[in-house]
């Protein structure tokens, strides 16, 4: 456990789950589920479930880690040793963990290559056409995405191996707010082009006609997937919190920074592509195209284009490192491996799926599953089925399994901070998150 202890005690909590939440999932994954479910209605069905599921479920996770001390596999082990079943919730978090850096670490590699882009002011004077296209000649690509991705997931080893998180934590107490300040620059901006307004109401405006069963499973998907929910990575960093931390307060600051950032890029998003002509549910190209015709039209562009991709993959890299150390800390705990070489082997497991989902998204793929490819096959099995699946089980765990007494005790810091929530907080755990995921999924397989 040495190495996880150093890790916890130099890793701010709030910055350790606040840079696993923020990422990807935020600037570029919530703009494309929101523009693809009907804008409004799906942004009023995403806050009540942060804040009713997602909140309770970040605590829960907390609550698994610290009690146990131990990787998800090992600490259901530990706190359920009559019933070893429930370790699975922890083995479907660390078969999740891969799933998800296959296409997470290919939507990094796009951002390493806008970088790359960036510094060679390769968007100056190219029409909005060309931009698109380009991006679309990059998907098709075979060696340079495979390239950034293989960047990306050295990097993320790399981090992982050093143990530099103390560095990382410095930094992004630094970069983070940056990102924050260049994402409201940029809000600004979006709201002063020509035909914004139609964004804006397409992003703000609910139509509550809309909110179908696919809508309410998508919104819960995304809302798990930003928030870093339901495969164990929150109770991998549970594992680290202090005991006199309190849980309450380290998940809304987390939930609530994840999502102002996702809504600032909606703001950043959605007006400029319907200025720019791009459909809201356009998909992968949505932030990828959107934002360098909006840098091009900005004064001072290619600092901004710059700095913003650049933030965007620190982001990234600070969210991949929590999902890797899903696997690598399960290989050293559970199956005593260094922690090099469970480094090692993750990221080659990860590579090697990373390459085939970044494949699958040439044109005239024959890389499919279910008539999906395999890129978005992973993205549509980890957050509206695995991810969903993790969090009702694990709520499913505190609320049905573990003791009242033994929940209250660590939800209260052994009784030390009164929380007046507890029992609000105990009843959704218990009945309300299970039952409403529960729902979501039955009319989503119905269907
Ligand atoms: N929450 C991260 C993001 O929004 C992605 C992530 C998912 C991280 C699951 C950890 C676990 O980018």
């Amino acid at each position: 456990m040495s190495n996880k202890e150093s890790f916890g005690s130099k890793f701010g909590i709030i910055a350790a789950a606040a840079g696993s939440a923020i990422g990807l999932g935020n600037i570029y994954r919530f703009p494309c589920e929101a523009g693809a479910n009907g804008g409004g209605a799906f942004f009023i069905v995403y806050l009540a479930i942060v804040l009713l599921m997602g909140l309770p479920l970040m605590v829960s996770e907390f609550i698994i880690g610290r009690r146990s001390g131990k990787n998800p596999v090992g600490a259901f082990k530990t706190l359920a040793p009559d019933r070893k079943s429930w370790s699975g919730i922890g083995y479907m978090g660390v078969v999740c963990a891969f799933l998800i850096l296959a296409f997470y670490c290919t939507v990094a590699g796009w951002t390493i290559d806008a970088v790359g882009k960036s510094i060679i002011n390769y968007y100056h004077g190219l029409d909005n056409a060309t931009i698109q296209r380009d991006f679309n000649s990059l998907m098709n690509e075979s060696w340079q995405p495979i390239l950034s991705e293989g960047i990306f997931i050295f990097l993320t080893a790399f981090i992982i191996i050093k143990g530099v998180t103390k560095g990382i934590e410095k930094y992004s107490k630094i970069l983070m707010p940056i990102l924050l300040g260049i994402l409201i620059i940029l809000g600004v901006k979006s709201l002063t082009l020509p035909g914004a307004a139609d964004g804006v109401e397409f992003f703000l405006k609910p139509d509550f006609s809309k909110i179908t069963g696919k809508v309410l499973i998508n919104a819960l998907g995304q809302a798990f997937f930003s928030l870093s929910l339901g495969m164990g990575c929150l109770i991998t960093y549970g594992s680290y919190i202090a005991k006199k931390d309190n849980l309450t307060s380290t998940a809304f600051a987390v939930c609530i920074s994840d999502t102002l950032i996702a809504v600032l890029a909606g703001i950043v998003i959605f007006p400029a592509a319907f200025s720019f002509g791009i459909r809201p549910e356009a998909g992968n190209e949505l932030a990828f195209v959107t934002l360098p015709i909006l840098f091009n039209q900005m004064t001072g562009g290619y600092f901004f284009c710059l700095f913003f991709f650049l933030l965007l993959t620190i982001a990234a890299l600070t969210s991949s490192i929590s999902v890797l150390e899903v696997p690598v800390l399960f290989l050293t705990e559970e199956l005593k491996i260094s922690r090099k070489k469970a480094t090692i082997y993750s990221a080659i497991g990860a590579f090697v799926l990373c390459v085939i989902a970044s494949e699958s998204l040439h044109d005239d793929t024959p890389l499919k599953i279910f008539g999906l490819r395999i890129f978005d096959a992973f993205d549509e099995l980890t957050s509206t089925f695995l991810m969903t699946i993790g969090g009702l089980l694990t709520v499913l765990f505190l609320g049905w399994k573990m003791k009242k007494a033994d929940f209250m005790d660590e939800y209260t810091n052994g009784g030390t901070v009164s929380m007046g929530l507890r029992k609000i907080m105990y009843f959704i755990i218990k009945f309300l998150a299970p039952i409403a995921i529960t729902v979501i999924l039955i009319t989503q397989f119905i269907k």
